[in-house]
């Protein structure tokens, strides 16, 4: 049987992307604009701009894309995009086109989850099989899961304040880095020459259950910026960098830990470690979750790097993991700025883990 051959569209943060993915885990292409320099300026994404953007990109993305794969259109099986959640304006854009190759060329179309694309991407790239623990470390989310199957999510903590990414992007503002923080502080992070200079406190560690908390971490770095001279110098902007980044991995492996007992007493015959999202490109907390990860007897995945921040194929891969359960998305549907990966779940205190709002 011919391979099913899937474009996939995201427009629900600041990267417009396409990408041609085939079921038999295949990227036939990936092309990924960043709107950076857009946004530069404001210190952060700007929704309006963000979605004119998009405008203005997309169709000549999805045509790099055929171009690349060295396929038509005639040879696409089904079309999926980002539905949500995301910033409104964006997803639009991303929906619209989708629906609009869909109508004219009489195919499929699936509105896909993000944050599903990112929770998926290791069985694109790993062939990981279900079920497994996933840690999701986005720009607008920091939980822990439990994939069960394609739409089957049960979760197991979340933040109760800011979203792991947030709290990089934060920081980075804080130490004059800039934006966007996770890169930015990973770099800084890399030259420190002094990396054990500053003490910071690590929120939730040893306390029962998943739920996260980062807040307090970025008020620990503000102190620290305060009591310093600023402009930071760059041996500052370093060693804190390196102390906020060491903390965060120590965080989230901690939480993780509890995680995977969790999990193991769940499904006795094991599954893996899976870390997503744009927070699981940072190569600290990689190699600090392969530590915890072996110690623990768990196999461990990590997509690589271009495949955990904002790209089109994951949402290809999971507009085929969809497909293949024969689900698909009437013509209708409309763009969810929220959509939660386990509706189940329990509001967490705080921000009810919805994150910043301005990133999915
Ligand atoms: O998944 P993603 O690309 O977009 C969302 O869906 O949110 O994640 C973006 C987030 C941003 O907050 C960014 O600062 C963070 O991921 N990030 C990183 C790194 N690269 C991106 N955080 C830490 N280290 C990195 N290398
Ligand atoms: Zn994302």
């Amino acid at each position: 049987m011919a391979a099913m051959i899937v474009l996939g569209i995201e427009t629900s943060c600041d990267e417009t992307a396409a990408a041609i993915v085939s079921d038999a885990r295949e990227i036939r292409a990936d092309v990924v604009l960043s709107q950076l320099d857009d946004h530069t300026p404001y210190g952060g994404v700007v929704p309006e701009i963000a979605a004119r953007a998009h405008l203005e990109h997309l169709d000549g993305l999805i045509r790099r894309a055929l171009d690349e794969s060295g396929l038509g259109l005639g040879d696409i099986d089904a079309v999926a995009a980002t539905g949500g959640p995301g910033l409104i304006g964006g997803v639009i854009v991303g929906v619209m086109t989708a629906k609009a190759i869909a109508a004219a060329r009489k195919l499929p179309f699936v509105a896909v989850n993000h944050l599903e694309g990112h929770a998926l991407t290791a069985r694109l790239t790993n062939d990981v099989p279900f079920p497994y623990l996933l840690l999701l470390v986005s720009g607008g989310h920091c939980q822990l899961l439990v994939v069960e199957g394609v739409g089957k999510y049960s979760r197991f903590g979340t933040t109760i304040d800011d979203a792991v990414g947030e709290a990089f992007d934060k920081t980075a503002k804080l130490l004059g880095l800039g934006y966007p923080g996770g890169p930015l502080v990973e770099k800084a992070a890399a030259r420190a020459t002094d990396p054990g200079r500053f003490d910071l406190p690590r929120p939730m560690v040893g306390r029962p259950g998943c739920d996260f908390s980062f807040s307090g971490l970025k008020t620990a770095v503000r102190r620290h910026v305060e009591e310093l001279s600023t402009p930071l110098s760059p041996d500052d902007q370093a060693d804190l960098a390196a102390a906020f980044q060491r903390t965060v991995a120590e965080v989230l492996a901690d939480r993780c830990a509890r995680a995977m007992r969790r999990f193991k007493e769940l499904h006795p015959q094991g599954g893996a470690l899976v870390v997503a999202g744009g927070v699981a490109s940072n190569k600290t907390l990689r190699a600090r979750l392969q530590t915890l990860a072996d110690k623990e007897g768990m196999p461990f995945v990590a997509p690589p790097l271009r495949l955990c921040t904002d790209n089109a194929a994951m949402i290809a891969w999971a507009g085929i993991e969809r497909l293949r359960l024969g689900q698909t998305d009437p013509l209708n549907f409309a763009p969810r700025p929220r959509w939660p990966l386990d509706p189940s779940a329990k509001p967490a205190i705080g921000k009810a883990g919805v994150g910043s709002g301005v990133k999915a």
